[in-house]
C-alpha cells in the first residue's frame, strides 16, 4: 500500500469514531509527522455548539501530544459527494506545522478523492515566520 494510502486508510478508519450527534457530520483526519508516525482525529461536537472541535485540531493535538511537530501529509476524511476540504480555521491550524508544499489529501468512500499543497488552499498565509 502507498504511503498516502495507508495515511487515508487511518483517516477513514478514525471517522467511525467523530462524535457528531449534531450535525451527524463524521470527519476523520490522519496526520503523518516528520518521524513517520500517523496520529488521528475526529470531530467531536458539543450541546453548547461553539465548542465543538474539527477532527483535524484533534489529529494536530494527538501530533503534540507525542512529540511530533511538523504535519509531512494530512489526509481528511468526510461523508457525501461533495470535497471534504478543511475549514479556514483549520487550515490556519495545519499552516503552524507545515509546508506551503505539504499534501492535503481529501478522502472519501474508502479513497483519496482530491489532492491539494496547503499553499493551494490557504495563499499568501500568515505563520510563525512572521513573527521572527
Ligand atoms: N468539520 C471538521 O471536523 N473539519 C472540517 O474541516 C470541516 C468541518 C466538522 C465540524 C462539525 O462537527 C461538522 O464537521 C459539521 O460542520
Amino acid at each position: 500500500m502507498s504511503k498516502n494510502d495507508e495515511l487515508m486508510k487511518a483517516a477513514m478508519a478514525a471517522l467511525d469514531h467523530a462524535y457528531a450527534p449534531y450535525s451527524k457530520f463524521h470527519v476523520g483526519a490522519a496526520i503523518r509527522d516528520e518521524n513517520g508516525v500517523i496520529h488521528t482525529g475526529v470531530n467531536v461536537e458539543n450541546a453548547a455548539y461553539p465548542q465543538g472541535s474539527c477532527a483535524e485540531a484533534g489529529a494536530i493535538a494527538a501530533m503534540v501530544m507525542a512529540g511530533g511537530r511538523r504535519i509531512t501529509a494530512i489526509a481528511v476524511a468526510g461523508q457525501g459527494d461533495l470535497l471534504c476540504t478543511p475549514c479556514g480555521g483549520c487550515r490556519q491550524r495545519i499552516r503552524e506545522f507545515a509546508e506551503s508544499s505539504t499534501p492535503i489529501l481529501i478522502c472519501g468512500d474508502d479513497v483519496i478523492k482530491a489532492e491539494f499543497t496547503l499553499a493551494e488552499l490557504l495563499p499568501e498565509s500568515f505563520g510563525p515566520d512572521h513573527l521572527g
